[in-house]
């Protein structure tokens, strides 16, 4: 093995991402006076929160009555009872609160007549528990509402003295013998320098790990970083069955189309020129959620109805649309639609299709953002000195289906409930323990192996195998032979990692060297999300099983656990918590009323 210097650094608490979450975790922390270090891949405000468009969820009522208590059941009843009630009341109760505070720090919502912060509908937010019409809850600036919030975040965490450590990639977690996080090792693109960092708490806000799959609205940087340090680490990920695919990405390209588009009043059409979601959802329609469009658009594709040349894909209407509406309220989609498919929308329909873009699952944690180790007597036990949170993190608030615009709602609240725990845990006289040598030898000395790795497989090869094998047998529909095959076949590309060749041996500014590691830590997520999805004999949320076409509450309202090590997967399950944080006398939601039943829309 090379030889290597290291730069040391020394901070209570670093955060590892530059998203929304990280961003206001790393806000928080360095409000409340903790030493606070932000650790990057990518420029802050390129980290992929940038492409959420539609909004943020929360029930400030600005456009017609709302409560937190009606937001929390259609969470619940969106993950199809598998979201922890703790969490999502959580987040329902909290998001006016955060999005107030984000209102506060600079961010420039779109306004009503009247001044106040606008809110569009979007799939599956409803009034009266479900029983009254769709209510206007995501909170907007324009179609381009990730990129304000990230701006803003950025600009006030510099303000208050966040240090930031742009460009620099996250390589490994250092735990200590009694598997205590202790920092970790990163690498710096630039100057191809490496750097230990202690910490009394490391916050992994990575994002999600899109790009296992071949077409997905998520940048290339969502290579589920955070997981595979994870697994590295010998602790769990949590629920990776279930993956969001998006109604509308760009068909072919795969760009997202906000779901807000619909929410101002878009609509699908099958090759009848059938609107075929009042069909399936006959009140709700096109604002069901999204597992329920993404597989109505698959049956219509499937049963022959899809539009285009090879009958396979769907068209989103907005021409029908004032053009000054389209113009203020959804410019971005307008763009994309003109240079991703060549579209016009005040004239024509934008061809689109289900396209990967969220992970439900992800790194088990409790609501203020807790890693958890779970053991059999303790499914809650808490790993010490590790936090997840945002779409890396599972506390678990979207179950097995994520309702559109509680993402940008999960990334702030959870992002400020971290930092306002890590204001209580840590204690900020007691001094840092020395790093795991044992830990930092290994460490080094994987970043060392693949930087030498001379096989015969290139990492973009072995990138596509994954992606398509992903894309074919763990899609919209699933089924225990697709499942099984798609085990196998992932088992042999995990296998030939042992194969992989990287050419540049160069420190500075190596792609080839990053992409490879990337591919490592997507290949141990997509490996978990993949036998996961083969052990649950059910249909639910975003696992739809051909073979077991119902959801079984009774043997499967569980999280699902993953222990990754290669090829191989260790699976265990833990309760989900049923229980709200307030209780009804108290002006909370009485349980009767989140209690699993039919999902209909
Ligand atoms: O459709 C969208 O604008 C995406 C929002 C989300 O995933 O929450």
């Amino acid at each position: 093995m090379n030889s290597y210097s290291f730069t040391d650094h020394d901070y209570d608490v670093v955060v590892i991402g530059a998203g929304g979450a990280g961003l206001r975790a790393t806000l928080g922390m360095a409000e409340q006076g903790l030493k606070t270090a932000c650790v990057t891949k990518l420029f802050p405000t390129r980290s992929h929160t940038v492409a959420a468009q539609g909004g943020i969820a929360a029930s400030l009522g600005n456009m017609g009555p709302d409560r937190w208590h009606w937001h929390l059941y259609d969470t619940v009843k969106g993950s199809d009872w598998l979201g922890d009630v703790d969490a999502m009341e959580y987040l329902a109760r909290e998001a006016p609160a955060a999005v107030y505070e984000l209102e506060h720090y600079g961010v420039p919502f779109s306004r009503t007549e009247d001044g106040k912060v606008y809110q569009r509908p979007f799939g599956g937010h409803t009034t009266e528990f479900g029983e009254g019409p769709p209510v206007q809850r995501t909170c907007a600036a324009a179609d381009r509402t990730g990129h304000a919030i990230l701006h803003t975040l950025y600009g006030r965490s510099l303000r208050e003295k966040a240090e930031f450590f742009i460009e620099y990639f996250a390589l490994d977690l250092i735990m200590s013998a009694d598997g205590i996080c202790q920092g970790l090792l990163a690498w710096n693109l630039e100057d191809g320098s490496l750097h230990r960092f202690r910490a009394k708490m490391v916050v992994l806000a990575t994002g999600g790990y899109g790009r296992a799959y071949f077409s997905a609205t998520s940048a290339h940087a969502c290579t589920g970083d955070g997981g595979g340090m994870i697994a590295r680490a010998g602790l769990a990920l949590q629920d990776m069955e279930f993956v969001q695919f998006h109604p509308t990405g760009v068909y072919g390209a795969g760009v997202l189309i906000t779901e807000g588009a619909r929410g101002e009043g878009g609509y699908l059409t099958n090759s009848e020129g059938e609107r075929f979601m009042e069909r399936y959802a006959p009140t709700y329609k096109d604002l069901a959620s999204r597992d329920v469009v993404s597989r109505c658009m698959t049956i219509e594709i499937r049963e022959g109805r899809g539009v285009g040349p090879n009958a396979d894909h769907i068209h989103l209407h907005l021409n029908h649309l004032p053009p000054e509406i389209l113009a203020e309220r959804l410019p971005g989609i307008s763009e994309s639609a003109r240079i991703f498919a060549g579209v016009d929308v005040t004239r024509a329909p934008i061809p689109v299709l289900p396209t990967v873009h969220y992970n439900m699952g992800g790194i088990p944690s409790n609501y203020w953002g807790e890693v958890l180790c779970p053991t059999a007597d303790d499914p809650d036990r808490i790993q010490p000195g590790l936090m997840a949170i945002g779409e890396a993190g599972c506390a678990s608030v979207h179950g097995a289906n994520r309702l559109g615009s509680n993402s940008l709602t999960d990334l702030v609240v959870f992002g400020r409930a971290a930092a306002i725990r890590a204001g209580t845990v840590i204690d900020r006289n007691a001094a840092l323990p020395e790093l795991n040598p044992h830990a930092v030898d290994e460490a080094v000395s994987r970043f060392d192996q693949i930087r030498h790795a001379s096989g015969s497989v290139p990492a973009a090869e072995l990138r596509g195998l994954m992606q398509r094998n992903m894309q074919e047998y763990a899609a919209v529909f699933r089924s225990s032979e697709s499942l099984s095959t798609g085990v196998e076949k992932m088992r042999e590309a995990v296998m030939m990692q042992e194969d992989l060749c990287v050419t540049d041996r160069s420190l500075i500014w190596n792609s080839d060297l990053m992409e490879t590691i990337e591919l490592t830590n997507l290949l141990a997520n997509a490996m978990a999300t993949i036998v996961s999805a083969d052990a649950r004999k059910e249909t639910r949320g975003a696992h739809a099983h051909e073979d077991y076409p119902d959801r079984d509450d009774d043997h499967w309202r569980v999280h699902s656990l993953a222990w990754v090590n290669g090829a191989d997967v260790q699976m265990s399950y833990r309760p989900v918590h049923t229980e709200t944080l307030t209780a009804a006398e108290s002006g909370g939601v009485d349980t009767s009323l989140i209690q699993p039943k039919a999902r209909v829309y």
